[in-house]
């Protein structure tokens, strides 16, 4: 298979159900889904309760140095990925809105993303790897053999996440999460270094009118007929 890795990335704005898919293609091809979402929001969670100025390199790189962070498989198809934190489950607190929007911003730093890029492409080296999040086809994993960016109405977005945190018993305000949701793609997308866009070689799948089963079906569909092209 030339240079490229045997690795799937997953990219996209949040609320397209990248999450949800990328679990069912990894489940499906036994390959390891990796959130690299988790990871910022993990940074994001650490960078927040050691009360680092953001602004200040030197102490930023420290306490990234000291930082220990364990991905754990998720417990079932639709729960998340579960995080320790130097040595504490955070799994939960790191999901919140609030984790959401740090996460975003400690994103756009370039020592996070640093260690992040090289921690995620240490996990994906021998490949087998699903892998989901902003940049993994771009940046992460530049040689990954397929790629695809979701992408879909910020609205019907919106609609999906808010049912999310609806079953979760949660009180939802709309056009708060609108709102939220519009910044974090403008955040996302406008930062310098490895902002959100589709690779060059990504397919672009509009999930607005598609279900999780449809875009689940279509992804499988391409990677097994180019794994056929690659292999024959
Ligand atoms: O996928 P998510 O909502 O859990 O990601 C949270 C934030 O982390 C997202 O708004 C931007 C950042 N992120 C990133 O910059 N690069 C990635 N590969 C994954 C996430």
């Amino acid at each position: 298979m030339s240079n490229l890795q045997k690795v799937v990335t997953i990219d996209g704005p949040s609320g397209v159900g990248k999450s949800t898919i990328s679990r069912r293609v990894a489940a499906n091809l036994s390959f390891t889904y990796l959130d690299t979402g988790a990871m910022y929001r993990a940074v994001a969670l650490h960078l927040k309760e050691t009360a680092v100025d953001l602004d200040d390199e030197a102490s930023l790189r420290t306490s990234l140095d000291t930082l220990s962070l364990k991905l754990l498989p998720a417990a079932g198809e639709s729960d998340d990925v579960g995080v320790i934190l130097n040595g504490r489950d955070v799994s939960q607190d790191i999901r919140s809105p609030e984790m959401s929007m740090l996460a975003s911003k400690v994103s756009a730093l370039s020592p996070v993303r640093e260690k992040l890029t090289h921690m995620q492409q240490e996990i994906g080296r021998e490949g087998n790897i699903v892998a989901e999040g902003r940049d993994t086809g771009t940046v992460v994993f530049p040689l990954a053999s397929w790629k695809f960016y979701l992408d879909a109405d910020p609205k019907e977005r919106m609609r999906r996440r808010a049912e999310q945190l609806r079953e979760k018993g949660e009180q939802v305000d709309e056009g708060e999460l609108l709102q939220m949701i519009i910044k974090r793609d403008h955040d996302d997308q406008a930062r310098t270094i490895a902002p959100l866009c589709k690779a060059e070689d990504a397919l672009l799948v509009d999930t607005g009118m598609l279900t999780i089963n449809e875009v689940t079906e279509v992804l499988l569909r391409v990677i097994k007929e180019k794994n056929s092209a690659l292999s024959g």
